[in-house]
């Protein structure tokens, strides 16, 4: 198959219903999407597919052609983070990182479709995005600070 990600288009041989998940971190060796649940319940997987936060363990790889694919890998522009990874920086947000390039994908195409969300709408729109560190508060401001940044 055929898939585009991160910009560029790549051609894997899986199987028809190989979860795009393992075929970032199998195949493509693109081991920034972690593999926390396999059952869409934590977004430890989360990617973009087409801008919207997607659980890349419960999506076969299959149904995306045609897709822009970004993971963690490629939300940078080259040398220039994006502004929810710089304000992930500034704000010294990880802990022990296992959950954050899932969170960071979610943050970034949460801005995406609300530029200046509240508390409420963070709240919302990462609940599914589960962290054993609790970094919780420092996630909700740094969006609140990429937000900023974006305006
Ligand atoms: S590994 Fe996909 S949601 Fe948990
Ligand atoms: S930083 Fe450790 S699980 Fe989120």
């Amino acid at each position: 198959m055929e898939l585009k990600i991160n910009g560029r288009v790549v051609k894997v041989d899986a199987p028809a219903d190989m979860p795009l998940l393992w075929v970032l971190r199998d195949l493509l060796g693109m081991t920034g999407t972690k593999y926390g649940c396999g059952m869409a319940q934590c977004g430890a997987c989360t990617v973009q597919v087409d801008g919207v936060a997607t659980r890349s363990c419960v999506m076969p790889a299959a149904a995306l052609a045609g897709k822009e694919i970004t993971t963690i890998e490629g939300l940078a522009d080259g040398d220039t983070l994006h502004a929810v990874q710089q304000a992930w920086l500034d704000l010294d947000v990880v802990q022990c990182g296992y959950c954050q390039s899932g969170q960071i994908l979610g943050a970034a195409a949460l801005l995406k479709s609300n530029p200046k969300p509240s508390d409420a709408d963070i709240d919302a729109a990462m609940n599914g995005n589960l962290c054993r560190c609790a970094t919780y508060p420092r996630i909700r401001a740094a969006i609140h600070a990429a937000a900023a940044k974006l305006a």
